[in-house]
């Protein structure tokens, strides 16, 4: 059965905005994203909101609901207090273009500046084999949407727009993390790029102090802490320091 439920939806733009308030019209099975489709064919026709597949795999509606970043597609009004007001702001950490939607660049211009796959100079397109047990490393960092709420919610970034400049994020991290374990990418042999070393060096990996964040919003689940970046520091602990080395220190303290 329908009820009826206040909202605070923040408007504006990148001069000012502020909270609006509106009440409005909740049915059984409804998303966040549905109340808001509500909202403009009722009481705010001119609210802008970005959206697209409806069904959490287009990344676009992310936005955040009573504080908590999330895809507002995927977050039903049954998860919410009834009868308490609900929040929905846009993305703290990327400039706002307008009421719910904001400037998400920042993001492509770190895609940007991963080196992409370099394909082995010694193989032909088709003659590219993969063990599966290779295949299966990374498949679950290809779960991602790129709906952002990751470099949303890392502290390095959200409070922090200085560090910007530096850190590349986990979303992107993980991508590093998915090209250095790809075993046919040839960075390394014919252009010399450490993958691990590139991720400290200039994507800023150094910032990210396992937290966790990032991992509790992703939408897909993936484990994006335990399985990219703390492999990734390790990776770079291994090429930073003679592992042999260590290990015979630690041989000695034993004895
Ligand atoms: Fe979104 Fe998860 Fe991809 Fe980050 S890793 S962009 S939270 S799907
Ligand atoms: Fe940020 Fe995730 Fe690291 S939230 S600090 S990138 S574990
Ligand atoms: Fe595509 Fe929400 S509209 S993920």
């Amino acid at each position: 059965m329908g009820y009826q439920q206040n909202f605070r939806v923040w408007r504006g733009d990148a001069t000012g905005g502020d909270f609006a308030e509106y009440d409005v019209e909740v049915n059984e099975g409804e998303v966040v994203l549905d109340v808001v489709h509500r909202m403009q064919s009722t009481v705010a026709p001119d609210l802008a909101v970005r959206w697209n597949c409806k069904a959490g795999k287009c990344g676009s509606c992310s936005a955040e609901i009573n504080g908590k970043p999330r895809l507002m597609c995927m977050t039903r009004m049954s998860t919410l207090p009834q009868g308490s007001t609900v929040t929905i702001t846009p993305m703290r950490t990327f400039p706002v273009i307008r009421d719910l939607v904001t400037d998400v660049s920042f993001n492509y211009q770190k895609a940007r500046e991963v080196r992409a796959f370099v394909p082995p100079a010694d193989l032909a397109p088709g003659e590219y084999r993969m063990q599966q047990v290779d295949v299966e490393r990374s498949q679950e960092f290809r779960k991602c949407i790129e709906c952002y709420l990751c470099q949303n919610t890392c502290h390095v970034v959200r409070d922090h727009e200085e560090n910007k400049p530096n850190f590349s994020g986990p979303r992107f991290l993980m991508r590093i993390t998915e090209l250095d374990m790809h075993p046919l990418d040839a960075a390394e042999k014919q252009e010399g790029i450490k993958r691990p070393l590139a991720a400290q060096d200039e994507h800023g990996l150094g910032y990210c102090n396992i937290t966790k964040c990032c991992t509790e919003v992703c939408p897909e689940h993936i484990k994006i802490t335990d399985n990219a970046l703390i492999p990734l520091k390790e990776r770079v602990v291994d090429l930073k320091f003679d592992p042999l080395f260590i290990r015979r220190r630690k041989k000695q303290r034993t004895h």
